[in-house]
């Protein structure tokens, strides 16, 4: 098989490339080791920055989000049992998020790839790349993971594989460096059939730490509570959920939050990750191969985005006009975005965890940056710059 442009992994990187790069009219294939399904029903995030959302609509990939999707023009942070509201869209120019899951946008571009009679194969295993520092790289694979051992023959790969895929691994480690911090605790995520509790994101600090009360539909609510990261989800009944979810949003005023069954739970750990350089002869890595951010900032999703609208105009000019210092200049211009998102999601997390490490003062010092919020516009637009998406430059 022979294409311009061979991608490994069919999750938002990948897809959002697939479709850059089809409105360019450079040539790609997409291989995916999950099935359809599977990459169609895994949860994942929520939130969808400003300039994701214009991208959606751009690619003529919007309208479900449209119909479907909850804009948002504020969040409310709480802490000692009070709410502030942070006017987003008021402290941004007029700019809004999207809540509209990850799974729902992956519906949308496959179905979108496929009828536009794009490829992308779905359970492949075995996949290798090799010749990256060569001019002909090439990406082998098994379809169905045991099938013919098949080879893509390509102009450049694209390792969108994610955090355990093998394309970050062929970047020679003497040629990469690193970063990591791993946080102290994890997320405990539900899904609740419920109706909505109140009309924003709230992200709180109180009791025994962090909570998110977050929204799926008029009556699917998406929940998530700070735990041990080792923790078995057996020892989470439904009543502890609902105990803890109450003792963490709960306000003076009477408020109360709305309970259902609980249909889906998951606890996932929290990292920050960022490999530099994001590329290797010709391979490129974009999204989770690349770096992690944990959730608190709703960035993940957003950045493996960021980096293939930076690779769709780098290969554009590649092949357009014979160009390649968009190129060679890919991975400086992404980590720049990066570090940025790294930054503000470290910040989210900190600023909103209760970490039994940390000293008395260093716990103090993250409820005087949530005040700070409530007390100063610049702090307050700084966060909701961050949050509805910085600008690349
Ligand atoms: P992925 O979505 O991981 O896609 C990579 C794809 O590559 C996968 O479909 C994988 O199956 C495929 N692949 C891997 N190896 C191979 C191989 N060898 N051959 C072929 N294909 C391969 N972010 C938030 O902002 N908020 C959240 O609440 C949130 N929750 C999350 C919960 C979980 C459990 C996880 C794992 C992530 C979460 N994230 C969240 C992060 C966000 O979902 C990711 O940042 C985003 O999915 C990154 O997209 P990606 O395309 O880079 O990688
Ligand atoms: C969701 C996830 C996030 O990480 C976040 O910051 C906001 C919302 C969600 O899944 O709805």
């Amino acid at each position: 098989m022979r294409t311009q442009v061979g991608i490994i992994g069919a999750g938002p990187a990948g897809l959002f490339l697939a479709h850059l790069l089809q409105r360019l009219g450079i040539g790609c294939v997409i291989i995916e080791s999950r099935s359809r399904q599977s990459v169609e029903e895994t949860v994942r995030a929520g939130v969808l920055e400003h300039w994701v959302v214009e991208l959606m609509k751009d690619l003529g990939l919007g309208e479900r989000m449209l119909r479907e999707g909850h804009f948002h023009d504020g969040i409310t942070l709480q802490w000692n049992n009070q709410r502030h509201h942070v006017d987003i869209t008021g402290l941004t120019n007029g700019k809004r998020v999207v809540v509209y899951p990850q799974h729902e946008v992956l519906k949308d571009l496959i179905a979108g790839r496929l009828s536009q009679g794009g490829e992308i194969i779905f359970g492949v295993g075995g996949t290798a790349i090799r010749d990256l520092d060569t001019d002909h790289p090439a990406i082998d694979f098994r379809r169905d993971g045991t099938g013919a051992l098949e080879t893509i023959q390509c102009d450049y790969v694209i390792g969108a594989d994610g955090f355990h895929g093998p394309a970050r691994q062929a970047i020679p480690a003497a040629q990469r460096t690193e970063y990591q911090k791993i946080y102290p605790f994890g997320w405990l995520g539900i899904l609740t059939k419920a109706p909505r509790s109140w009309h924003e994101l709230i992200y709180t600090n109180q009791g025994d730490g962090f909570a998110l009360l977050s929204t799926r539909s008029p009556d699917v609510q998406r929940m998530y509570i700070q735990c041990d990261p080792a923790d078995d989800i057996a020892n989470w009944s439904d009543a502890r959920i609902w105990e803890q979810l109450h003792a963490r949003l709960g306000t003076d005023d009477g408020w109360s939050l709305t309970e259902g069954p609980i249909f889906q739970k998951g606890i996932i750990p929290l990292r920050s990750f960022v490999c530099e350089p994001m590329q290797y002869g010709r391979l490129f890595i974009a999204g989770d191969a690349a770096h992690i951010v944990p959730p608190t900032g709703a960035k993940g999703l957003n950045l493996a985005v960021a980096d293939v609208l930076v690779l769709s105009r780098a290969l554009d000019a590649q092949y357009k006009h014979n160009r390649g210092e968009l190129l060679n200049e890919y991975s400086a211009t992404c980590l720049r975005r990066v570090w940025k998102a790294e930054r503000f999601s470290w910040y989210m997390t900190t600023m909103l965890h209760r970490n039994e490490l940390e000293t008395g003062f260093e716990q103090r010092i993250h409820f005087a940056d949530l005040d700070l919020v409530r007390t100063s516009e610049a702090s307050a637009r700084s966060l909701a710059e961050n949050y509805v998406g910085l600008r690349f430059d």
